[in-house]
């Protein structure tokens, strides 16, 4: 007899998620807390996840925050409240692990950007060049890298190739305008983007900060050099949210995903977080990727613990090493999630 979950099972290509309705009277925070204990599960959700997913998470971070607790946990099952990548990576660096990912269609557009058999082909061009990749890429596309890094701590990524080196930096052309400036190093960049960090709007900003003159900019990296240009601070969401609570303005206009308000309302109560406007009117500095992780996908997928992330031995192996040698430069540099 073909039962529910199986129904579920054979759309889950098509959805990327278990389509299951759930009962509505259950309490979904009190159901996921029973299951984090009783399958020895741990939440990993990224600063841009729904307010309610960040709320009933084991940790929350950037993504190196998350690389280096997935690496570390104990748990038997990682629950990866975060995009495709960010799961896959996890995958990589704890193998044994069941890695799950509410939706398999949360993806990212910097991701998709750069496909592995065209990155391949453009990396021919330059054959002593040591490739960089954003940790925002395929897993096939890591099997083509040579060191990782993040937002976080790509500028030390950077310094720790010797300076005679060539460097491919891929896939996104902002943060690697913004390392060469950083740094000084001649870098071939791939031409990918984020969408959610290409789309904030330079009049509307330069107007909020006009009609808010005590507010610091506060800018994500993958944004581009002209939003960049108008900043008081750039970093990773997690230095973003370290500079809210370590300066003593009392607004911050927030030139990223606009989920990591939350985090930073929480760590500064009486301060005024204002989301940087997009060119349009649309909800657009919201991930959609992001956003498709819901509390009831989240604890659909721990009951059934699925939908799984799975990677071909090949991939783990040959994937990883970039990882691997990304944070070891960054234990060096003293990067603790
Ligand atoms: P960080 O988590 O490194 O700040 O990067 C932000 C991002 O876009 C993740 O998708
Ligand atoms: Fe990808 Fe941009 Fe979404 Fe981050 S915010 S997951 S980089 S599309």
């Amino acid at each position: 007899m073909t039962g529910v979950l199986d129904i579920a099972k054979s759309s889950l290509n098509r959805n990327g998620f278990l389509d299951i309705e759930v009962d509505p009277s259950l309490d979904l925070v009190v159901e996921i807390n029973n299951m984090k204990k009783e399958k020895n599960a741990i939440i990993l959700a990224h600063y841009y996840q729904e307010s309610e997913i960040q709320d009933v998470a084991d940790y929350i971070g950037d993504s190196l925050g998350l690389s280096q607790k997935a690496e570390s946990t104990e748990a038997d099952i990682i629950v990866f409240a975060g995009v495709h990548f960010m799961a896959e990576t996890a995958k990589m660096l704890n193998p044994l692990k069941k890695v799950l990912l509410p939706d398999l269609k949360a993806g990212c557009s910097l991701a998709d950007s750069c496909p592995a058999p065209m990155f391949k082909k453009f990396k021919e061009k330059y054959p002593d060049h040591i490739v960089v990749s954003y940790i925002n890429c395929t897993a096939e596309l890591k099997t083509l890298t040579d060191i990782c890094c993040t937002s976080s701590n790509a500028e030390a990524i950077i310094n720790s190739i010797p300076t005679d080196k060539g460097i491919i930096f891929a896939p996104d052309k902002n943060l690697g305008a913004y390392l060469i400036k950083k740094t000084g190093r001649d870098m071939v960049l791939w031409n990918g983007a984020c969408m959610v960090h290409e789309i904030f709007s330079r009049e509307k900003i330069t107007k909020l900060m006009h009609r808010n003159p005590q507010a610091k900019f506060i800018a994500h990296p993958e944004c581009e050099a002209h939003i960049l240009d108008m900043a008081d601070f750039i970093g990773s969401t997690s230095q973003m949210l370290k500079y809210t609570q370590q300066n003593s303005a009392a607004s911050f206009i927030v030139g990223t995903e606009a989920g990591i308000i939350h985090q930073m309302e929480l760590a500064s109560p009486n301060k005024t977080f204002i989301p940087a406007p997009p060119t349009n009117n649309c909800v657009c500095n919201e991930c959609p990727h992001m956003k498709r992780n819901t509390l009831e996908k989240l604890y659909i997928s721990m009951k059934y613990e699925l939908p799984e992330i799975i990677l071909e031995d090949w991939v783990i192996e040959k994937g990883r090493k970039c990882i691997d040698s990304m944070l070891e430069v960054s234990a060096n540099a003293g990067f603790k999630a």
